[in-house]
């Protein structure tokens, strides 16, 4: 089970990775929109490192969420902590799929947000994710 958690671990890891960065893009391309036509090389290779980098974190968040499951299974855990961290996990997998809209809407030239909007935006997965380890690690309740 202790290498189930070390690739639970990683891909965990690496999807935050990406769900930290590709709001941080969001955020630069945001700002080029407001001083430069959409589609400016600028932003035409914003769109582009968007497209990869989401396209990456799929698998990425479907091994680490595989993983996650084969622990709980397999270790039978049923604590209140497993069930607010799966909440916190649906929070999570809605706001993927949600920077996946945004990924779109950039792409058409459809942004509909500023700058300062994803700088907010970009601290919730922070938030998400402190709370998730704590609940993970302290296991509260
Ligand atoms: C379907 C989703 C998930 C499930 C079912 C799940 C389940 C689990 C289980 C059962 C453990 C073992 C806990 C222990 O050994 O005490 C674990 C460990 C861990 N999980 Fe998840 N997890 C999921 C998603 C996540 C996410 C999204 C994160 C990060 C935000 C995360 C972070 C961690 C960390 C840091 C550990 C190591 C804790 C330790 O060793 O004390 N998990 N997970």
């Amino acid at each position: 089970m202790l290498w189930i958690k070390s690739f639970h671990i990683i891909f965990v890891i690496s999807w935050f990775a990406g769900l930290f960065y590709l709001p941080r893009l969001f955020v630069n391309h945001a700002m080029v929109l407001s001083s430069s036509a959409p589609d400016s090389v600028a932003s035409e290779s914003l769109k582009l490192m968007e497209r990869k980098l989401y396209r990456f974190m799929l698998p990425l968040a479907l091994l680490a969420l595989g993983f996650g499951i084969w622990l709980w299974r397999g270790y039978g855990f049923s604590g209140g902590w497993i069930h607010a961290k799966l909440t916190l996990v649906v929070v999570l997998i809605g706001y993927h799929f949600y920077c996946g809209k945004l990924v779109n809407d950039f792409s058409r030239n459809q942004n509909k947000h500023s700058h300062i909007w994803y700088r907010w935006f970009n601290e919730l997965p922070v938030l998400v994710l402190t709370a998730i380890v704590i609940l993970t690690v302290v296991k509260p309740f």
